[in-house]
């Protein structure tokens, strides 16, 4: 059996009694069951469909047959002393075609996790939209028609409705910057779709959605706990001068500041990049304040940092990522450093702002190839990653930065998007042939440090 070095003497009650720990995971991730009862189909049920969009087109239509089992991989989160469970609606599950008719059946499903969450004593945490716009809004536009803004509003009502009596800590969109920066920009991920004319109208609507949200989470649930998520890296110059300097400062202003400064009531960070004033004829009268929201957390999402350096070739930020694998240093399967500072400084990089009440890392985690032995699951590096990047976290805190939580990701194996389902991430091994469950080294690592346990791996 590998020799899984244990350099690691951090307890969770290091963190302090209030610090919360969970998982996280996505609707389309995990489900499967893509047509069950009334779900209409959302833009990734569409894009997996069609030949090219993703390795091995794979898809998610079983995924990890989450709607069936969800009781086993919820006893098994309880088992292994996990109390904090973040997981997606599908939109497209509770109102098949995005807007108008609800499904009973889908309100129905998501009240038997929420229950079964309570019932095991996990606390469950809802985010609204992680990425599966519903086909039939797509249809209409998507995110780039600012219809977007009412057809989402009566979604969040609903759900607020529905489960605001049990549900307590809300966050209103997943990563507002890949869902539009890789659908509506790159095409890389649904709906598929390229170019500033897609992104900027998507941009300005998430923006606007992500204040709106806010809002009536706020007016129709008590006592909530109101979030919303930002995928953040640690931006690097690639080489120490001037040119690939402000390279680096535009980059980040695209993939760390785009999202949090309007909804603070700074604006978009126009002076950085001036391609992104293309987005005022999007822009309506009221619109900046009605981008601005007060959270009571924002959830940073980190697995990596990026070197940047300037290319005259990327039309309108004329900077370019270099990719980890050219650059000789520890990645994972996703091609991304294994950087533990980066969520040190992301973590301080938030607390920055004076509108950031709280700060909870929604998402941390890695895939790497994992090791099967007798039917046992070693994951050596995965287990690093965590607690080098837990080490991370504790250092801020201990510093006096905000940081008030941290969930994994993800709990059991998935459907990696665009990646399929060769990236795992897991701390349980799922077998996708039989839909069999096996912690991995680091889920039963996890399970021992949330007991303040010491194992032996
Ligand atoms: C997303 C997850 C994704 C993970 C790993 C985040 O960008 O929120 O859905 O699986 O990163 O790529």
């Amino acid at each position: 059996m590998p020799n899984i070095p244990d350099h690691f003497n951090l307890k969770a009650r290091d963190f302090g009694d209030s610090f919360v720990w969970g998982v996280s995971t996505a609707a389309y991730q995990i489900e499967g069951a893509h047509d069950m009862h009334d779900k209409g189909p959302s833009i990734w049920d569409e894009f997996t469909s069609k030949k090219g969009n993703t390795y091995k087109d794979q898809h998610g239509k079983e995924a990890c047959e989450f709607y069936h089992k969800y009781q086993e991989d919820i006893l098994l989160m309880k088992k292994m002393n996990i109390k904090h469970f973040r997981f997606s609606l599908s939109w497209s599950r509770i109102m098949p075609k995005g807007t108008g008719s609800i499904s009973t059946k889908g309100i129905e499903f998501y009240n038997e996790v929420i229950n079964f969450c309570l019932k095991c004593g996990l606390t469950p945490w809802v985010t609204l939209y992680h990425w599966d716009l519903p086909h039939a809004l797509e249809e209409k536009g998507g995110w780039t028609n600012r219809d977007i803004l009412g057809w989402f509003e009566d979604y969040v009502t609903i759900c607020a409705k529905s489960f605001g009596d049990r549900v307590k800590n809300w966050m209103v969109l997943n990563e507002p910057m890949v869902f539009t920066g890789a659908g509506y920009f790159l095409g890389v991920h649904a709906p598929g779709k390229k170019g500033l004319r897609n992104f900027l109208p998507s941009v300005h609507h998430a923006v606007l959605c992500q204040a709106a949200g806010g809002r009536i989470l706020r007016n129709l649930v008590s006592n909530a706990n109101i979030g919303t998520t930002f995928s953040c890296s640690q931006i690097t110059p690639y080489r120490n001068n001037r040119r690939d300097h402000m390279a680096a400062d535009r980059a980040d202003a695209m993939l760390n500041r785009l999202f949090i400064e309007p909804s603070l009531g700074m604006g978009y960070p126009w002076e950085t990049i001036p391609v992104l004033k293309q987005m005022q004829p999007y822009m309506v009268s009221g619109d900046a304040e009605r981008s601005v929201f007060e959270f009571d957390f924002i959830g940073i999402q980190n697995y990596t940092r990026e070197k940047v350096k300037h290319s005259f070739f990327v039309p309108y930020i004329m900077a370019r990522i270099v990719k980890a694998s050219r650059r000789k240093v520890k990645t994972t399967l996703m091609d991304w450093e294994v950087y533990p500072p980066s969520i040190y400084n992301m973590i301080k990089r938030f607390n920055g702002y004076p509108g950031v009440k709280k700060v909870i890392i929604t998402e941390n985690g890695a895939a790497f190839v994992d090791k099967i032995e007798e039917g046992i699951v070693y994951d050596k590096e995965r287990l690093s990653y965590l607690q080098a990047y837990l080490k991370q976290v504790h250092k801020a805190q201990r510093e006096g930065w905000k940081v008030d939580g941290y969930f994994v990701w993800t709990f059991t194996d998935n459907f990696e998007w665009a990646e399929g389902y060769y990236p795992r991430f897991g701390l349980v091994y799922v077998d996708f042939e039989n839909q069999q469950r096996i912690v991995k080294s680091s889920g039963k690592w996890f399970s021992a440090f949330l007991a303040y346990k010491k194992i032996d791996l």
